[in-house]
C-alpha cells in the first residue's frame, strides 16, 4: 500500500502570534499546490485560533496541529486545554506524547491512553502519537522493549479503525534538539519494529495503513537519507521548522 509521506512542523514553545501568522501566509504560498506528499504544522495554543481562521479563508491544505491536549472533557483543570477547544480553533492532528511531555512533564503511558481514548471517542481529530528511547534506554540495548512497552500500553483498547487514521511518531529522545540525528539504519530498523508490532497489536492491513515518521534533527540536508528509505512515511521536525525557507527544503528536497 502506498502511504502519502507526511512531514509536520512542531514549533514548541517558539513564536509569537504574529510570527505565526506571517510563517503560514508565506509557507502557505510555496506549498499550495504541493499534493504528492502532506505537511502541517503544530503550534502553540496561543495562535491555534489565528492560525485555524486564516487556513479557512486560504482553503489551505497545510494541516492544523496542537502540541498537547487534555484528557477529560471539561472542568475543574486549571492550565488544560481540551479536545473541544482544539477542534473548535479548526484543528486536524493532536500530538499525543511528545517526549517533552513524558520526560519533562511525567506523562505516563496511562495518561497518554486516556488521551488517545479522548481522540478516539470523539474521533474527529488524528493523533500524532509519539514515542522512543532514553539514551541509556539504548545503550542497555532496551529500544525494543520500550518502544513495545509504549505502543502496548498508550494504544490499550485502540480499535483498529482509529488506529489506522493515527501518524505515529518515532523519536529517539537522544536525537531531539541535539543535532545528533539517527542514522538511517537505526531509523529504518526501529521503524521497522514499530511496524511489526503494529501488525502484531492489530493486523497487517492496519499495520500497512499508519503512517510512521522518523523525529529527531532532521534537517534540508539529511531529510533525504530518510525519505529513501520505504519504511520511513515523513517526519517530526523541530529546529529546522522554524524558519520557512528551512522547512520548505525540508518538505521538499527528497
Ligand atoms: P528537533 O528537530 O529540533 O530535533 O526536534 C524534534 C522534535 O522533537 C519534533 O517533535
Amino acid at each position: 500500500m502506498k502511504r502519502k509521506p507526511f512531514i509536520a512542523a512542531n514549533w514548541k514553545m517558539h513564536k509569537s502570534i504574529e510570527e505565526g501568522i506571517s510563517f503560514f501566509n508565506s509557507f502557505h504560498e510555496k506549498v499550495k499546490n504541493i499534493s504528492d506528499r502532506e505537511t502541517g504544522l503544530c503550534v502553540p495554543y496561543t495562535m491555534l485560533y489565528e492560525i485555524g481562521k486564516l487556513k479557512k479563508h486560504l482553503n489551505s491544505p497545510i494541516a492544523l496541529g496542537a502540541e498537547n491536549m487534555h484528557f477529560e472533557e471539561q472542568g475543574a483543570f486549571t492550565g488544560e486545554i481540551s479536545h473541544d477547544m482544539l477542534l473548535e480553533c479548526g484543528v486536524d492532528y493532536v500530538i499525543i506524547g511528545h517526549s517533552e511531555r513524558r520526560h519533562v512533564f511525567g506523562e505516563t503511558d496511562e495518561v497518554l491512553n486516556k488521551k488517545m481514548h479522548k481522540l478516539q471517542s470523539k474521533n474527529q481529530m488524528k493523533a500524532i502519537f509519539c514515542i522512543g528511547e532514553l539514551l541509556e534506554e539504548r545503550e542497555a540495548g532496551k529500544t525494543n522493549e520500550v518502544l513495545r512497552r509504549q505502543m502496548k500500553q498508550g494504544l490499550d483498547g485502540i480499535t483498529k479503525e482509529f488506529a489506522s487514521t493515527m501518524v505515529v511518531a518515532y523519536e529517539p529522545v537522544w536525537a531531539i534538539g541535539t543535532g545528533v540525528s539517527a542514522t538511517k539504519d537505526d531509523a529504518v530498523n526501529a521503524i521497522t519494529f514499530v511496524r511489526k508490532e503494529l501488525n502484531e497489536l492489530y493486523d497487517e492491513e492496519t499495520a500497512q495503513k499508519i503512517r510512521i515518521q522518523y523525529g529527531g534533527s532532521v534537517k534540508p540536508n539529511n531529510i533525504h537519507e530518510y525519505m529513501d528509505s520505504e519504511e520511513i512515511d515523513g517526519a517530526l521536525v523541530g529546529g529546522a521548522a522554524l524558519k520557512v525557507d528551512s522547512f520548505v527544503q525540508v518538505l521538499t528536497k527528497w
